[in-house]
């Protein structure tokens, strides 16, 4: 069956209105990839998978929810929509509604949006405005515009993006046969743990697939699920997760309850040391992505969690390409040499 996006492969599992009009670029369908050597490094003796949401059309996770709220909007006739973004959810809409010739708007906290996220937004066509603000003061401004002006907002309070999200469960059942054991992944603004409990408990009241336990990290200096109130000045290394006020926090505290699992903070050195190691596996993540991972090995470490014999899905969200800059910051530069055999030959020598 050729892969036609996740609108046409789950649609009777998706709560839609009838009037919505497909807009796709094939989003989903992301690899599971099992990972035993890094499982052996955090202590061996379990299945770990990474699904690799980097591998999206605008490579972030973002892709999955924006199918469905940009065809829903489309549906109803809508021109134009907005949305506020540490970076991902911004290109993403930015090519979504590309896609559909819509007008796309997107409001971004100025200086704290990785490059490449960025630069797909402006290359996607969308009006992109920088606030002298946080995240949480663009999400705020803009659920305002759209209370006021004919223009649909397409953050994950749109409740489409969580249906389109809620996929990514389906998917990972579909490939193991059953929920995982444990599932761990980063909380920003807390739509993505909430979509994946949806997930997994629409596929477990149909197919009986179980429920995995849900480990939801944050970081050290944005953790207000963590805190138990909101951060008004978030700071993190892992930009796309630096956000206060999650809009479904409330959600995100009942997923984790319910699926007798956690929400955990780890320090952004243990952020950027998970993302050199999933790179040392060959999946290079931007940081927030490799949260869900820095959280599991935390725990391990810590003692609070024994996956002996359990099958582990750590979902990374974004691509590492999207933000180059902080692997320039963090790793040795490029040697240069003249163009010499020998003195390329020594340089190989030494390098062993
Ligand atoms: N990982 C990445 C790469 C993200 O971009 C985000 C959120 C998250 C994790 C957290 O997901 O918000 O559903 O809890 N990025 C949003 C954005 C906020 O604007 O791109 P969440």
């Amino acid at each position: 069956m050729a892969f036609t996006g996740v609108i046409a492969r789950y649609r009777p599992l998706l709560d839609v209105p009838s009037h919505i009009y497909p807009v796709t670029l094939l989003e989903g369908d992301t690899p599971l990839i099992p990972v035993p050597r890094l499982a052996e490094e955090l202590g061996g003796h379990f299945d770990l998978y990474v699904k690799f949401e980097g591998m999206n059309p605008t490579g972030s996770f973002k892709d999955r929810g924006m199918t469905v709220a940009i065809s829903e909007a489309v549906g109803r006739g809508v021109q134009a929509v907005i949305c506020a973004s540490t970076g991902n959810t911004a290109a993403s809409a930015a090519a979504y509604a590309a896609r559909a010739g819509l007008r796309a708007i997107v409001i971004i906290p100025e200086g704290k949006v990785a490059a490449g996220k960025l630069a797909g937004a402006v290359a996607y066509g969308a009006e992109v405005i920088q606030i002298q603000g946080s995240f949480d003061d663009a999400l705020s401004l803009v659920v305002s515009i759209s209370e006021h002006h004919p223009i649909a907002l397409v953050n994950s309070l749109n409740p489409y993006r969580l249906e389109g999200q809620k996929t990514a469960a389906f998917e990972i059942v579909d490939t193991l046969g059953k929920a995982p054991d444990w599932l761990c992944l980063p909380v920003g603004n807390a739509g993505n743990i909430t979509s994946y409990w949806m997930g997994f408990q629409q596929y477990h009241g149909i197919k009986h697939s179980g429920l995995p336990q849900i480990l939801g990290v944050q970081a050290q200096g944005s953790a207000p699920l963590v805190l138990g109130h909101p951060v008004e000045h978030p700071e993190t290394v892992a930009t796309a997760i630096r956000i206060g006020r999650p809009a479904r926090g409330e959600q995100a505290m009942m997923a984790s309850e319910q699926s007798h699992g956690r929400i955990i903070a780890v320090s952004d050195d243990e952020i950027l040391v998970m993302q050199r190691r999933l790179a040392r596996n060959g999946i290079w993540v931007e940081p927030a992505s490799a949260a869900g991972l820095a959280g599991l090995a935390h725990e391990v470490k810590a003692g609070q969690l024994d996956l002996k014999g359990l099958q582990v899905v750590a979902v990374c969200t974004g691509h590492g390409m999207k933000d180059p800059d902080i692997i320039s910051q963090s790793m040795p530069h490029p040697k240069i040499i003249p163009p010499d055999y020998s003195i390329l030959e020594k340089v190989i020598e030494g390098d062993k």
